[in-house]
């Protein structure tokens, strides 16, 4: 039987692929369709350049078609490539975890900005709750050489993913994982707890994109009927957890910053600087100092 790619050269494969890709309203087309050729062949990008014209074998054929179906079915490229890259760190995922977003940087970002303004610590202590594939904790311990941290996860399975990628990552003396209700089973003191929780509304879920609604698990997303289920449930854990000058940075929905500024408040929080926004301009993390004593 003979396959869409059969007789096809390297560079009119990813043509081809990306004119499916646009027919299909996918929009970042043309990078999909590279990075699912070069998956499908075993190739990088210098190598899908270098072998623009030879023709694929049957096998490449085969396999490039298999891929193409599903993301044309709705299903991410980092969840067929079962990989991610996050801060510049290459991430493993699994079926429990959930794919890291460019947005997710924000956190990092104003976690770092926010350590930066206050006393130093060593070595400091970091808690990440719910920590999927760990790209948060991970991405903060590779920036800080002198840190420990801990991730939590409802997810056991989401964990060992998480584990795994910080053994790959080389970070795995630095860090710890176990499975709890948020921050339930910690005791602190911490300089630094970060989250990314799920807050989109119940009701929001079934309006999602494909790609997040049908791939993504449920659990990372869900936040109760307005969102805000696990920053009632972490902010006042993470207050008591907190070290004196620590700090508290939580991933916050678009419409979202203002609700959980006023939870921290009322634990006793003070809010040093505005939230902040991740490319688009969306206020995307929200920070938190506890008082030094
Ligand atoms: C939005 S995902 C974030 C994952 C990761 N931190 C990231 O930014 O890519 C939320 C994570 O919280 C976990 N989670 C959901 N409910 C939880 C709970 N009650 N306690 C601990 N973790 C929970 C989910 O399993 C999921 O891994």
């Amino acid at each position: 039987m003979s396959h869409p790619f059969t007789g096809h050269t390297v560079e009119t494969a990813r043509r081809t692929l990306t004119a499916r890709f646009r027919t299909n309203a996918i929009d970042s087309a043309e990078l999909d369709a590279r990075i699912l050729v070069g998956a499908a062949l075993g190739l990088d990008l210098t190598g899908l350049i270098t072998a623009a014209t030879r023709i694929l074998t049957a096998a490449e054929a085969v396999r490039l078609e298999n891929l193409a179906c599903r993301r044309l079915t709705g299903e991410p490229v980092a969840r067929i490539l079962g990989a991610k890259e996050f801060w510049g760190l290459p991430l493993q995922l699994s079926t429990a975890t959930l794919v890291p977003r460019p947005d997710t940087e924000t956190v990092v970002e104003l976690a770092l900005e926010m350590l930066r303004a206050g006393p130093a610590q060593d070595p400091l202590r970091i808690a990440d709750i719910g920590t999927g594939s760990g790209a948060i904790l991970l991405a903060l311990l590779s920036e800080l050489p002198g840190a420990y941290g801990i991730g939590t996860d409802i997810s056991a399975a989401a964990l060992h993913t998480a584990s795994t990628n910080a053994r790959h990552l080389k970070l795995a003396c630095r860090a710890a994982f176990t499975a709890c209700d948020y921050a339930s089973a910690l005791s602190g003191a911490f300089d630094l707890i970060v989250s990314n929780p799920p807050y989109i509304r119940s009701a929001e879920i079934i309006h999602l994109a494909t790609e997040v609604r049908d791939h993504d698990p449920l659990g990372a997303l869900d936040g109760g009927s307005d969102g805000l289920d696990a920053y009632r449930a972490l902010v006042p854990q993470a207050a008591r957890l907190l070290a004196p000058g620590g700090v508290l940075v939580v991933e916050v929905g678009h419409d979202q910053s203002a609700e959980v500024e006023r939870l921290m408040m009322a634990t006793g929080l003070t809010l040093e600087r505005p939230p902040k926004a991740d490319l688009a301009g969306t206020a995307r993390a929200v920070g938190g100092r506890k008082l030094p004593s």
